[in-house]
């Protein structure tokens, strides 16, 4: 089902909401500090940082301003032209060593050993399906012995908590309409097809069973796991 010219699209079209998206809501704020939390330790001055699967570069202007030297990589171009812009308004552009357009899946551009810690934040492994274990690999080659990788995908927890118990979201409207949300598949495989009424592409709803195994497999040791978002998915209001 992988189809990364369908993402690189979704993402152009999505352009400066994808900026937007960490700052609307005390929810998406508290989504942003906890992924802080996991990344501030790995801070240090003058390490270089790869964030992978940038976006519009929100991590990227904080761990530049950090003092690492970072490497800002995307699939979408409008994105990656978006982080640009944020990295210079920011006053951060020396602390930029690379823009780069690629694919995680394949960061040939990249030599062995390079990032003290690499960044893959935000859901860029959900949509890779039958990719996901050989990027990892890229994302731990390109990454040197000893260093951290951190990674964070959208849970299959999180989006049945979502549908289940939010009260802006009928069920009715997502039971009832089980080709569109496709909720069934979702429950048993975690992969949600694309359907011509939903802009956002294919996606794989992860399990953390699911997640450690790939990062396992790929040689990962001291894996640490975290579940955030999908705790209070359903919480928004009572966040806000
Ligand atoms: C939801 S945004 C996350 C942005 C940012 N990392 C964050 O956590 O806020 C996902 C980003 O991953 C990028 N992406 C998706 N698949 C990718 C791939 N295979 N390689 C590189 N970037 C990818 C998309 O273009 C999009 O900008």
């Amino acid at each position: 089902m992988y189809n990364p010219k369908s993402v690189s699209e979704y993402y152009n079209e999505l352009s400066h909401g994808e900026w937007e998206r960490l700052d609307q809501s005390a929810h998406a704020r508290l989504v942003y500090q906890l992924h802080l939390d996991f990344l501030e330790p790995h801070l240090k001055d003058g390490a270089a940082v790869l964030d992978a699967g940038s976006g519009a570069g929100k991590f990227s202007v904080h761990i530049a301003g950090s003092g690492c030297q970072t490497t800002v990589l995307d699939i979408s171009p409008e994105q990656l032209a978006i982080a640009t812009q944020k990295v210079e308004e920011a006053g951060l552009s020396h602390a930029v060593t690379g823009f780069i357009e690629a694919n995680i899946a394949d960061l040939s551009r990249i030599p062995d050993n390079h990032f003290d810690t690499t960044v893959c934040y935000g859901g860029a492994l959900n949509y890779l399906f039958e990719n996901t274990a050989q990027a990892v690999q890229e994302l731990m080659r390109v990454t040197k012995p000893g260093g951290t990788l951190l990674a964070s995908v959208m849970s299959r927890l999180g989006v049945l908590r979502f549908v289940m118990a939010n009260k802006h979201v009928d069920p009715k409207e997502f039971f009832g309409r089980p080709t569109f949300w496709s909720i069934y598949d979702v429950l048993e495989t975690g992969d949600l097809p694309p359907h011509e009424d939903l802009a956002h592409p294919a996606r794989h709803f992860f399990t953390a069973a699911e997640l450690k195994e790939v990062f396992d497999a790929a040689g990962l040791d001291q894996i640490e796991m975290g579940c955030t978002p999908a705790v209070f998915s359903a919480l928004r209001d009572k966040l806000d």
